[in-house]
This record gives structure tokens, sequence and C-alpha cells, in this order.
């Protein structure tokens, strides 16, 4: 099931935040900048993100957070989506993918941008993104990281 998150689940997407980039990521950047990313549990960014106008979603499955998105339809921005790396690969990546592109629809919007991390690229190639530049992306506690600007064109 994938709902909205609540203020309740905001430490599970910390901890699903930090898993997921550490098993993941670290495949594509060195892990000592992965590790500056991910720092220490720190459940306020959800907090943080929620006041610049993001909407957020989680994958629940047997009870439990697995997965997170991040969506600001404002800014036309996908801005993020972590699945724990155990459940990685299972296809709920695109479930979230899919479900954040009909919100976008929703709410009247034609294209959505993202700056991918490395080892992303290729799941938002597979899943109808087009790679449209490079860029070093800036995370929330300000750790620059080597990323890909990608769109997507929604069809009708
Ligand atoms: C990118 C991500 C969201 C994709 O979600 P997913 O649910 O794993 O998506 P899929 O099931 O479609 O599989 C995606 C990839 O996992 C690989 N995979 C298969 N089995 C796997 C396993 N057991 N463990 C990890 N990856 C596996 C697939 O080969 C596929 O690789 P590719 O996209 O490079 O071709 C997820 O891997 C993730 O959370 N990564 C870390 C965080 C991140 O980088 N998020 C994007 C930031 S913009």
């Amino acid at each position: 099931m994938i709902r909205k998150a609540e203020k309740s689940d905001y430490e599970e997407m910390d901890f699903v935040f930090r898993e997921s980039a550490k098993a993941l990521c670290i495949r594509n950047y060195e892990k000592s900048k992965v590790l500056d990313w991910v720092g220490k549990p720190w459940a306020e960014r959800f907090v943080e993100s929620a006041n610049k106008g993001n909407d957020q979603f989680v994958k629940i499955s047997n009870g439990k957070v697995v997965a997170f998105a991040e969506l600001n339809t404002e800014k036309f921005m996908l801005n993020s989506i972590f699945v724990l790396s155990n459940y990685a690969g299972k296809g709920i990546g695109q479930e979230l993918l899919e479900f954040l592109i009909s919100k976008a629809k929703e709410a009247g919007i034609q294209y959505l941008k993202l700056d991918a991390s490395l080892n992303a690229v290729n799941f938002y190639l597979r899943n109808g993104f087009k790679k449209c530049g490079v860029s070093k992306f800036t995370t929330q506690n300000g750790v620059v990281l080597d990323s890909v600007q990608m769109k997507c064109v929604f069809g009708t």
C-alpha cells in the first residue's frame, strides 16, 4: 500500500533513507561522501522538506515503511525515491514512480524533472526519463553529489 506520509512515519523514513543510501548509492560514490550525506539519524529532515512544499508518500509492507518518495508539484520536481536495500529490485521503485506521475498528472503537470543519483540513472531511463544534463546536486545537509538531470514528458 502507498499512502501519504504522516509525521509519525518520519523516523522510519529517516531509517529507510540512511540504509538505502548507504547500501545502494555507495556503488557509485566515494564511501566517505555517502557517509557525510547520510549523517546521523535526523528525522526532522522531513519536517524541513514538507515545509518546502514537498508531498511525501510511503510504501507500507508488512506494517512497516519500506520505501518513500517526495514530489514537488509547484516546482515540477520529483525529489526522491528511496527503497530499503532488502526490498530493492522488486519493482517498488517503479510502483512509487508511477504513483508520483499519477499525482503529478492530477495536479495538471505535463512533465517532471529530477536530479538522479548516478546509481539511479538506469532505473529512470527504463521508466521513461531522458538525460538532459549533469549537475552538482547539493543535499539538504550541504554535501555536493555528481548527478544527472533528467526529465519525463508525459504522454496523453
Ligand atoms: C533507484 C531505486 C529507487 C530503484 O527502486 P527499485 O525498487 O530497486 O527499482 P527496480 O525494482 O525497478 O530495480 C532497480 C534496480 O535494482 C537492481 N536490482 C535487482 N535486484 C536487486 C537487489 N536484490 N538489490 C538491489 N538492486 C537490485 C536492478 O538491476 C535495477 O537496476 P537498474 O535500475 O540499474 O537497471 C532504488 O534502487 C533506491 O532506493 N536506490 C537508492 C536511493 C536512490 O538512489 N534513489 C534515487 C535518488 S534520485
